[in-house]
């Protein structure tokens, strides 16, 4: 199978992680798992974004040295992620020296191919976003995003020839043929990103005179590396690029660089045309998801509506986090969240639907069969095959929406069968067939324990720890993928719970109820 290199943006270790961080990091985590858990050779990089004014002045801020302040900063984003049941493979942080040697390697190539010169800057530039402004980009005045007023800079600087690479970009995304073609996903955004290109690139600063906390220019000291060419040069550096020659063949090029809508531009034109320069193969796809706001509002410290994962994984726990956020709204539109539409969700979906499932299975296998699950010993009725059809149509459903990044379609195909499991007992009335058809009862309990080891495999990539308990309380131990081979087909084929196993004594809620 073929290998599987995701990576989220390398986060501005300007402030703690929030929700925003998190939403990306969660999706490209439940992404990768999924993969892992189908065999592929998955690899998943995230990072810390070290270098910047922004950075310097929120550590100046502080009354803290940068490097100081920054492994503050990293130590809380792998606390974050931790907490968050996050498997990265690699958390690059742009101040090691196995990233700086790279990236200067990368630089000095691309200086060493006359791909870089030097010439003079004049021009606004938002530290915010850390981006040259154009005229037009602004409205009244100020940066759309950060409503402040861009500074004006002018000063010798290192330039990138990406004038160069309007045509050649523009090839590589809209025509599958060529020889550096990369998708965009959704496809509004590539549209939009081939609308920019109609009007041409300009060649771009790619060094700071003025900006000593970054990584010096190899070939003149004086000056420093623009913060967004070091950022993008982690998705190489962290599998290997300049010191890891096994590691890089293995990994590059990515399979997807997810983020949101904010950073596209940087991905989809800077990043290609510095890989094309330098003669290393493009990613084969950019995914940009949507931005959430907070009850209507954007996120921000003035507004105080900041939520930290933190705060989300006390008050649901981890599985339920990464579930909400990731059920909030179709993954590539905006859409608004709220810790009352997460309560509202958490109780509908996770406390009933599922819990409630469980825990009302695993206590009749206990009622009527002594925790033991038979086998079925009734000819399946028409209620069993409308089950058996929702089971087996669950997976292929899945995998679609993994493959298009659909992840409430992905959570929602396993809901589905859950909701399907929970009708079925509605259906077939077990409390009733206790008293008149043993045998039919038999058979409902073996649908019912093996409708939950489906779910458990169908949950996993969103909510593995869930998916272990939910193996645990039927007897089952839930095989961790990567830990040994594993045939997908023969996992989820109905049929697979093994009869006569034990569920526990006392079901485990595995959601209780929010007030
Ligand atoms: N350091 C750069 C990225 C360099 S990548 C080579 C940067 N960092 S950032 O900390 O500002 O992170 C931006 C990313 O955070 C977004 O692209 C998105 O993944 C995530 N989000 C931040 N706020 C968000 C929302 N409100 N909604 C959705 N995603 C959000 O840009």
């Amino acid at each position: 199978m073929s290998k599987f290199y995701l990576t989220t943006p390398i986060y501005y270790a300007n402030d703690v992680p929030h929700v925003g961080h998190a939403y990306t990091t969660v999706a490209a985590d439940t992404l990768t798992r999924y993969y892992r858990l189908r065999g592929r050779d998955s690899f998943l990089l995230t990072g810390t974004d070290e270098h910047s004014a922004n950075v310097a002045a929120a550590a100046a801020a502080q009354g803290k040295p940068p490097q100081e302040f920054t492994d503050e900063i990293n130590a809380g984003f792998q606390e974050a992620w931790r907490r968050l049941n996050i498997h990265y493979d690699e958390m690059v942080r742009t101040t090691s020296p196995r990233h700086k040697s790279g990236v200067q390697s990368f630089v000095q190539r691309l200086f060493d191919k006359g791909e870089v010169y030097k010439g003079r800057y004049e021009g606004m530039y938002c530290v915010g976003c850390e981006k040259f402004m154009t005229e037009d980009e602004l409205v009244e005045g100020l940066c759309p995003n950060h409503r402040r007023e861009p500074v004006w800079y002018a000063e010798e600087n290192y330039f990138f020839r990406l004038s160069n690479y309007t045509d050649i970009l523009t090839r590589a995304i809209d025509n599958p043929e060529d020889q550096h073609h990369f998708e965009i996903d959704p496809p509004a955004r590539k549209n939009e990103v081939l609308g920019k290109l109609r009007v041409g690139l300009t060649d771009i600063s790619i060094s700071r005179a003025t900006q000593p906390w970054g990584i010096p220019v190899p070939f003149d000291p004086t000056q420093t590396i623009y913060v967004w060419v070091d950022a993008l040069l982690s998705y190489i550096t962290g599998v290997g690029y300049g010191d890891d020659q096994e590691l890089f063949r293995r990994y590059w090029p990515a399979d997807l660089h997810l983020m949101a809508k904010d950073i596209l531009w940087f991905h989809t034109i800077i990043w290609p045309a510095m890989l094309i320069a330098a003669e290393v193969p493009v990613a084969k796809r950019v995914f940009a998801h949507g931005y959430f706001t907070i009850d209507g509002q954007k996120m921000s410290k003035t507004l105080g509506n900041v939520i930290r994962p933190a705060q989300l994984v006390e008050r649901f726990g981890v599985d339920a986090s990464r579930y909400l956020v990731l059920t909030a709204f179709p993954f590539g539109t905006d859409g608004d969240i709220s810790l009352e539409s997460f309560a509202e969700a958490y109780n509908a979906s996770l406390a009933n639907d599922l819990g409630n499932l469980l825990n009302r299975t695993v206590s009749m296998i206990n009622r009527y069969f002594q925790g033991r699950v038979p086998a079925p010993q009734a000819d399946p009725t028409a209620l069993d095959d409308d089950l058996y059809v929702v089971a087996r149509n669950t997976f292929p459903a899945m995998e679609r929406a993994f493959a298009a990044l659909a992840f409430s379609d992905a959570l929602g195909a396993a809901w589905h069968l859950v909701g399907r499991a929970n009708k079925y007992v509605e259906e077939n009335a077990p409390w009733a067939l206790a008293k008149t058809d043993r045998d039919r009862l038999a058979s409902v309990m073996y649908n019912l324990a093996e409708a939950l080891r489906l779910i458990a495999y169908a949950i996993y990539p969103a909510m593995p720890d869930t998916a272990s308990a939910i193996a645990a309380q039927l007897g089952l131990e839930f095989r961790a993928p990567g830990s040994e081979a594993m045939d997908w087909e023969q996992a989820i084929a109905w049929g697979g719970y093994p009869a006569g196993n034990s569920v526990v004594e006392k079901p485990q809620p595995l959601f209780p109820r929010l007030q």
